[in-house]
């Protein structure tokens, strides 16, 4: 039975549509999204959708202040580039200019510092690219590029949680096209409180009112209809993020119970570059990299996608 914290999948929906205004674009990016799975699908490929960066919630309705999310994008972009090894196309569903796949590893370069002009002046001259500023620029650019031409990366940017909850909801839908061969690999910071726009200020909050003090309602979780109705055959994984580590299993564990998906990676924002536990209904596998590994700049990601790209497989044949 569903508790009141756990609404069940139909009040969630009525909530998403009455409360949360849809992005004008969401038809439009679903089609594209849901002609991408069938391409990728029918020639046998799986996909997986990446969801990275935070969220941002609007204080006013002419918004000048917001509620943020932490989250640098990295985890989501560096995943999407190890699955795209791993022969899936991805779906990354992101925070506008939060970290990008291939991009993210010059993402402190400023561009003029990475480029050299040599022969000839003005207009005519030749732009190199410096290897001292750009390390391995070469290889990813190539790689870069193949992905780009074989179309096996579809991006699409949220900022608001609105924004964020209509598109997961017609990503979901989109690669359900596609039953088990669809991964849902949700590694976005999502926020769990909002301001409902019937109680939302329209003009910028005055600080001459004195402090500020606002009430927010509880965000529905769309882990529930994700895994019950929109995709209820795909492979689903969320994140579980905490920074006190004495109840993160529990929490991890908690979330599995509820939402009856397939894996919880569980991670603590001071470790998270080097520790993760994959937690599932009747086990719990801890990844971590040595300090050694660490200095050589080895992922903590290429770990995660290795676990879970065999997971996915035996959930795939299990289902056929
Ligand atoms: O981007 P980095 O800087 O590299 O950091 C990576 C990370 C720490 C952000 C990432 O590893 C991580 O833990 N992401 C999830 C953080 C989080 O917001 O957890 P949560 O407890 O709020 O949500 C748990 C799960 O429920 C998430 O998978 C989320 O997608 C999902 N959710 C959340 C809210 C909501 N309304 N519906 C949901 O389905």
């Amino acid at each position: 039975m569903a508790s009141a914290e756990t609404p069940s999948s139909p009040i969630v929906e009525g909530r998403l549509a009455q409360e949360f205004a849809a992005p004008s674009h969401v038809e439009t990016v679903k089609g594209l999204m849901t002609e991408f799975a069938e391409r990728h699908g029918s020639a046998g490929r799986r996909v997986v959708l990446v969801t990275s960066g935070g969220t941002k919630v609007p204080l006013e309705s002419r918004t000048v202040r917001f509620l943020d999310n932490f989250s640098s994008g990295r985890r989501g972009a560096t995943s999407a580039e190890y699955f795209l090894e791993l022969g899936y196309a991805v779906v990354f569903l992101h925070r506008h200019r939060s970290l990008y796949p291939y991009t993210r590893r010059y993402a402190g370069v400023n561009l003029l510092d990475s480029l050299r002009l040599e022969d000839g002046t003005g207009t005519s001259c030749q732009v190199v690219a410096d290897e001292q500023v750009l390390p391995n620029i070469g290889p990813v650019l190539k790689r870069y590029q193949e992905v780009k031409k074989g179309g096996l990366l579809l991006p699409v940017e949220f900022s608001t949680l609105s924004e964020y909850l209509h598109l997961l909801k017609a990503a979901a839908q989109a690669l359900s096209t596609i039953g088990s061969k669809a991964m849902f690999y949700l590694a976005a910071a999502v926020s769990d409180f909002y301001i409902p726009p019937s109680e939302m200020p329209e003009h910028k909050i005055q600080s001459s009112n004195g402090p500020l003090q606002i009430s927010m309602k509880m965000v529905p979780k769309m882990l529930r209809p994700l895994v019950k109705d929109w995709a209820p055959k795909a492979f689903v994984i969320s994140f579980k993020l905490e920074t006190n580590p004495s109840i993160l299993l529990e929490r991890a564990r908690q979330a599995l119970a509820t939402y009856r998906h397939h894996a919880v990676i569980a991670n603590v924002l001071d470790t998270r570059r080097g520790y993760v536990v994959v937690v599932t209904q009747d086990d719990q596998v801890e990844l971590a990299l040595t300090e050694e590994e660490m200095r050589q700049e080895v992922e903590i990601e290429e770990r995660i996608v290795q676990n879970l790209f065999a997971a996915h497989t035996h959930f795939m044949t299990q289902q056929d």
